[in-house]
This record gives structure tokens, C-alpha cells and sequence, in this order.
């Protein structure tokens, strides 16, 4: 009996950490679809843009990055991986860009 009770209260917060996750994800996944993000970038293979996966190793995760790729992200701009520029899309707002962000440093 108290064994469930412990193994009910350690569930209850891994549950909610796991569906909080997939909200977060799933948000950004409409973000990036809604705003023609997946016309140049995949989550692996790089299209005419870097794959999310090579930008999320290409940063450490620090609040810097994060503004820096929020900025990037609605601004537009080259060099970082090349001399393709990438348009702005100052119609993102910055929270919007943030959640984008946020989900490509899970990868
Ligand atoms: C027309 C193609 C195109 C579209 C549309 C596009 N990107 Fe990009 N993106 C690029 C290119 C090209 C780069 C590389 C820029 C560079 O080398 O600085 C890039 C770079 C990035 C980077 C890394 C920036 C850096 O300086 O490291 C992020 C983050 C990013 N894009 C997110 C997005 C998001 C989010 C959207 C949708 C709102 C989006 N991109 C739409 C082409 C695109």
C-alpha cells in the first residue's frame, strides 16, 4: 500500500514534466508549419537552411543564444552557417520565436 503511494507520487509529476513537454513541442511544431519555417529547415537533413539538429549543436544553450536566435529568427541574416541568407520574419513574435528556440535546444 505505501509502496503504490510512493510509486503513484513519483508518477503524477513525471506524467505531467512528459505531457508539458509534448504541449511544448507540439506548439512549436504548428509555430514552424504555420510560419513556413519547414520550406528551408527539417529537423535533421539540411534543406536550403541548416537542419534543427545541426543549429542545436552549433549554440550552447544560454539565455545569450536563445536571444541571439530569436533575433536571427525575425530579423533574417547570413554567416553563420553560410552565405545563404535566411529572410526575416519580423511577423514571429518574440515569444513565438522563443518557444521555436527553445524546442530546437531539446534535440
Ligand atoms: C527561405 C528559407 C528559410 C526560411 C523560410 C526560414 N529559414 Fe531559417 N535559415 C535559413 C538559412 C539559409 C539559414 C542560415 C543563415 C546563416 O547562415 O546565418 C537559416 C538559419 C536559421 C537559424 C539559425 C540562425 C543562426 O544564425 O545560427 C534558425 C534558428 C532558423 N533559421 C530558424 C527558422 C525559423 C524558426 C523559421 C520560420 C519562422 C525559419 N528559420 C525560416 C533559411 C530559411
Amino acid at each position: 500500500m505505501y509502496k503504490k503511494f510512493l510509486y503513484l507520487s513519483a508518477m503524477v509529476p513525471l506524467a505531467l514534466a512528459l505531457s508539458l513537454n509534448a504541449a511544448a513541442d507540439e506548439k512549436a511544431q504548428q509555430l514552424m508549419s504555420g510560419n513556413g519555417c519547414v520550406a528551408c529547415h527539417a529537423t535533421d537533413s539540411q534543406l536550403v537552411g541548416p537542419s534543427y539538429t545541426a543549429i542545436s549543436e552549433h549554440y550552447e544553450e544560454s539565455e545569450d543564444n536563445i536571444a541571439f536566435l530569436v533575433d536571427k529568427i525575425r530579423a533574417g541574416g547570413a554567416g553563420s552557417f553560410g552565405q545563404v541568407p535566411m529572410p526575416p520574419h519580423g511577423h514571429v513574435s518574440e515569444e513565438d520565436a522563443r518557444v521555436i528556440v527553445e524546442w530546437i535546444f531539446t534535440l
